[in-house]
């Protein structure tokens, strides 16, 4: 991988954020579960698709892709993180057989050269994340035969995400100089408003666009501890504490722990989560 337009991102997603995503990827999948569906049942990827998977992370997407294309279809799975990459990997090793052949590609989807081969370009929660997303979503136009189409989901805004909003709010406190995300830079709430989003795909080329709301019971963790630790080191929350020192860390997680004892016994935690599942064609 040469290109270096995205570095801060390569940067994060290869450190210590992509090392904790790469270790806990079983509970990030087991909470994008819900979205999951909605992705595949709103793509509908018929057998022998050509499948590219848009920062991939650690592969549940381009999996299941694989598995519902079949052995006539193909998927390519692209990111900038080599530990995410690493476990997707690991994991089709243990496929079985039937599934697409999938070629794990580390690479910047803004401006790698796939060459124009897929018939559908998807992606869960990657595509966020661009320098530039107008050249990013043409070059992911690009990647497309005549007709093909892309479906991928982002997150609303961030008052409308309680599995974020309730622990910010309870740590926020300990924070006192903690930026709010700035609208339009890259992050997880970039494309909350559709009319961001929606000249950026036109400008890229796209037709046909679509943004659907769809809203979900997310499960953080299956004890007040193990949400706590979810909310803490993966996502928006992890952002804010990053930089920060370790006994802000440990407060903080203590912080929400006790909020998630308070509300939810000692039983699983389950908040309130919101997307845009936006589709378009070529
Ligand atoms: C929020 S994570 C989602 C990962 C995965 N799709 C999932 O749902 O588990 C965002 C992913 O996008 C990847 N990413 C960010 N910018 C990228 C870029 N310019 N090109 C390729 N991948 C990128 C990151 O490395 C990370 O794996």
């Amino acid at each position: 991988m040469t290109s270096t337009l995205n570095q801060d991102q390569s940067d994060y997603w290869n450190g210590e954020v992509g090392q904790r995503w790469a270790l806990y990827h079983e509970a990030l999948d087991t909470a994008f579960a819900p979205f999951t569906e909605a992705l595949f049942a709103r793509a509908a990827l018929p057998p022998g698709a050509r499948v590219l998977d848009i920062g991939c992370g650690a592969g549940d997407t381009a999996l299941r892709a694989a598995r519902q294309v079949g052995s006539g279809g193909h998927v390519t799975a692209a990111d900038l993180s080599e530990p995410l990459l690493a476990v997707g990997r690991e994991r089709a090793a243990r496929e079985a057989p039937g599934a697409a052949p999938i070629e794990w590609l580390r690479a910047d989807a803004q401006d790698h050269a796939f060459g124009a081969r897929f018939d559908h370009a998807l992606s869960r929660f990657g595509v966020m994340f661009f320098e530039d997303s107008t050249a990013a979503f043409a070059n992911i136009r690009r990647s497309l035969v005549a007709g093909g189409r892309m479906s991928f989901l982002c997150w609303r805004n961030m008052a409308e995400n309680a599995w974020v909003t309730l622990a910010r709010d309870a740590v926020l406190p300990i924070l006192p100089e903690a930026e709010a995300p700035q609208p339009g830079a890259p992050g997880p709430f970039r494309f909350a408003a559709p009319e961001t989003l929606l000249p950026i795909l036109e400008a890229a080329g796209f037709h046909a666009i679509e943004c659907e709301p769809v809203d979900r019971m997310m499960r953080v963790g299956d004890t007040p501890e193990a949400a706590a630790d979810f909310v803490a080191t993966r996502g928006p929350i992890a952002r804010l504490l990053r930089e920060r020192e370790p006994d802000v860390k440990d407060a903080a997680l203590k912080i929400i722990t006790a909020l998630f004892r308070d509300r939810f016994g000692s039983g699983p935690v389950e908040l309130g989560a919101a997307c845009w599942l936006v589709t378009a064609r070529t």
